[in-house]
């Protein structure tokens, strides 16, 4: 039985990368819409990931999200090295605290050893805001740090539930739905073809930064979020390693 339920996965994961257009792709079974045992899962899988990708790490970006926190609460490296460096990706305070990337930086702080920098700025800041906190020395080193940074490691979300869960405005929502965005990463909102059609006003990484990263690990799973890591990976490099579920496995490679 589990030699059948691991050689469908393995089927899965071939599929799911060339579809995707990646080298890596993990698939846990089950589905986390259904399950938290499933998406403890994908958050131990993904935690021996880092572990051993920390190996040749120095800088380390993490964005926010509840399958974050998951990757964060299973770290659990042969040693602590203090000489990695974990950047929070995102200064957002929107989300609830314990799923901010504030917090889970830290928590990968504690269990890897190293330093961690934080950024607490609200989710949203005026484009005058903007403009001057990012003459902020202290703004100025978060950017060189995330121009510096060897993994990244986010969440994907989709995208109008990422928009009512920060609290958007009516005017942010209209410009997600006339964009017609389906999934959200690092404050970011891609359509289906993977273009931006909005992004969040605040200082974190930029896509740019996220993309030349020699690696990068994407942590989605769940039916429901299909659609979203489908989107986002229509940008995504092809060096970034997915670990996901069967739940949105099947239904990225079956759509019904
Ligand atoms: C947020 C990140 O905190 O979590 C988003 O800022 C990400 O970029 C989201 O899409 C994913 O959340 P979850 O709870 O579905 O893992």
């Amino acid at each position: 039985e589990l030699v059948k339920e691991l050689s469908g996965t393995a089927v899965l994961e071939a599929e799911l990368e060339e579809k995707l257009g990646i080298k890596k792709a993990v698939v846990l079974p089950g589905d986390s819409d259904q399950l938290s045992s499933v998406k403890s899962a994908i958050g131990r899988k993904a935690a021996h990931f880092v572990e051993e990708m920390l190996e040749k790490c120095h800088v380390i970006s993490v964005t926010g999200g509840s399958t974050m926190a998951g990757v964060a609460a299973q770290i659990r490296p042969a040693r602590k090295n203090s000489d990695l460096q974990f950047v929070a990706a995102r200064g957002g305070l929107g989300e609830e605290m314990l799923h901010q990337a504030n917090t889970i930086a830290s928590s990968f702080a504690e269990k890897a050893g190293g330093a961690v920098r934080t950024l607490y700025l609200p989710e949203h800041l005026s484009a005058e805001a903007l403009e001057m906190m990012v003459k902020e020395p202290v703004i100025k080193e978060m950017m060189a740090l995330y121009d510096q940074t060897d993994l990244v490691i986010h969440g994907i979300g989709d995208a109008e539930e990422m928009a009512i869960r920060r609290r958007s405005s009516a005017q942010e929502v209209e410009k997600i739905k006339t964009g017609g965005a389906v999934s959200e990463a690092f404050g970011y909102y891609f359509d289906k073809t993977g273009k931006i059609v909005y992004r969040i006003p605040t200082a974190g990484i930029q896509l740019e930064q996220v993309q030349k990263a020699p690696s990068i690990l994407a942590v989605a799973g769940g039916r429901t979020k299909a659609r979203a890591i489908e989107s986002y990976f229509q940008t995504a490099p092809e060096r970034t390693i997915l670990i996901t579920d069967e739940g949105a496995a099947r239904m990225i490679l079956n759509p019904k």
